[in-house]
């Protein structure tokens, strides 16, 4: 199905709105029926209802079918978080006595579901590093019911070789899915390389502007039907129209911004490699990343995150870099407009900090929407301010 017509059109049938370009926010928990036999339809199949927003919605269903077949889906779910997505399908595809194999380096509360929440109710995990398929194939159990991908992460950035994994699973009868919030689906396209079901933190490039907050998982429409009946419905994590009518409008620009992140984003990583303050670089699509080849081959286009370190990195370096910016932020989340930067030791007291630990040393940068040399005025300056605190701190 061509972008454009994903992006613009699909899913909306104006003439039920006054031929209104943008589609109406139906603000409407409840929908009434004119006979009770429509009334016993609805309740017999809520799935393709409308009968109650804790389940589907008329303004979520025009997302919900663009979000479907951005992936190349059967099917969408919307929910109100990324980690609600995964969670709840997670939650849904398990069950007491089940193994998972998830990726060792996952989004942090998707750590902590695989690491504290399930282990609660009997499901076990192995966590593996997942740049070779072998990883995978020495960890499976006979109860491995789940492959939980997330390709690249969003700190180091490890692969997972999409095609060989699916192959592997789909063989051994388990399911796999993937959160692909670094890519979405305009540069990756993991269904296609035969994964069962995609995650993604809207709040990121889908929403794009820092104002909303959304998860969505697409896959087959089995699957989502599943998920949707049990856990949804019981866990009640429905998106709410109006931000469903947020990403609405975020989905007009995706591929402008998308693009706009990738570029500036090469631009700075390039001229960040070759600057002496800096000692580390690690971006998917940099000819130095381990994994470069693996990334063009599955990858149409790379995410705007991305980490550095700087050359004899310490705490109070780190810190004097990013506290000298001028313009991007010191924030947590990414995908939006503005640019950012999340050093590791926002999470490490002083006196945990290990030098020798280069995940310590990590700065993770976002690229947004601003001109890139603007950043790299900022970046210049901010190192410019380290250089000085070094005779300081030295
Ligand atoms: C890679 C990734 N996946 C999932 C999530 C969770 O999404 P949300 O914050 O929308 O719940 C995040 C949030 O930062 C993320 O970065």
């Amino acid at each position: 199905m061509d972008l454009s017509y994903i992006l613009n059109e699909l899913g909306e049938e104006r003439g039920q709105y006054y031929n209104a370009v943008s589609p109406p926010v139906m603000q409407s928990s409840n929908f009434a029926f004119n006979t009770v036999a429509d009334m016993r339809n609805a309740m017999g199949n809520e799935f393709d209802a409308t009968l109650y927003s804790r389940g589907q919605n008329p303004t979520l269903n025009i997302l919900r079918k663009k979000l479907a077949a951005l992936d190349g889906a059967e099917d969408a779910l919307l929910f109100s978080s990324g980690i609600a997505a995964i969670s709840t399908s997670v939650i849904s595809l398990v069950k007491q006595g089940d193994h998972v194999v998830c990726v060792e380096n996952p989004y942090s509360w998707t750590d902590k579901l695989f690491r504290q929440l399930l282990p609660k109710f009997g499901v076990t995990s192995t966590f593996v590093t997942g740049t070779s398929i072998d990883d995978f194939t020495n960890a499976v159990k006979p109860n491995t019911r789940l492959i939980y991908l997330e390709s690249p992460n969003t700190f180091t950035y490890e692969l997972q070789d999409l095609k060989a994994v699916a192959k592997f699973a789909k063989a051994h009868g388990i399911i796999t899915i993937i959160d692909n919030s670094y890519c979405t689906p305009l540069f990756q396209q993991p269904i296609e390389s035969g994964i069962d079901l995609v995650a993604q933190s809207a709040t990121k490039y889908i929403g794009g502007h820092s104002d909303v907050m959304a998860g969505v998982v697409t896959g087959s429409r089995e699957l989502i039907r599943q998920i949707f009946e049990h856990e949804f419905m019981n866990l009640g994590p429905a998106l709410s129209p109006h931000s469903a009518w947020l990403l609405l409008r975020g989905l007009r620009t995706l591929q402008l911004r998308l693009q706009r992140s990738f570029e500036s984003t090469r631009i700075i990583t390039t001229w960040l490699a070759e600057h002496d303050g800096i000692e580390t670089v690690l971006w998917p699509f940099s000819s130095s990343f381990p994994q470069a080849k693996l990334a063009h081959e599955q990858m149409q286009g790379c995410g705007g995150l991305f980490s550095i370190a700087l050359k004899n990195s310490s705490y109070a370096k780190i810190e004097a870099f990013c506290n000298g910016l001028q313009h991007m932020l010191i924030a947590v989340s990414w995908g939006g407009h503005e640019s950012l930067v999340v050093p590791a030791i926002a999470s490490i007291p002083p006196e945990k900090y290990d030098a020798d630990n280069e995940r310590h040393q990590y700065i993770r940068v976002y690229i947004g929407l601003e001109d890139p040399q603007y950043l790299i005025d900022d970046i210049q300056q901010a190192l410019k301010k380290v250089k000085l605190s070094e005779t300081v701190y030295s």
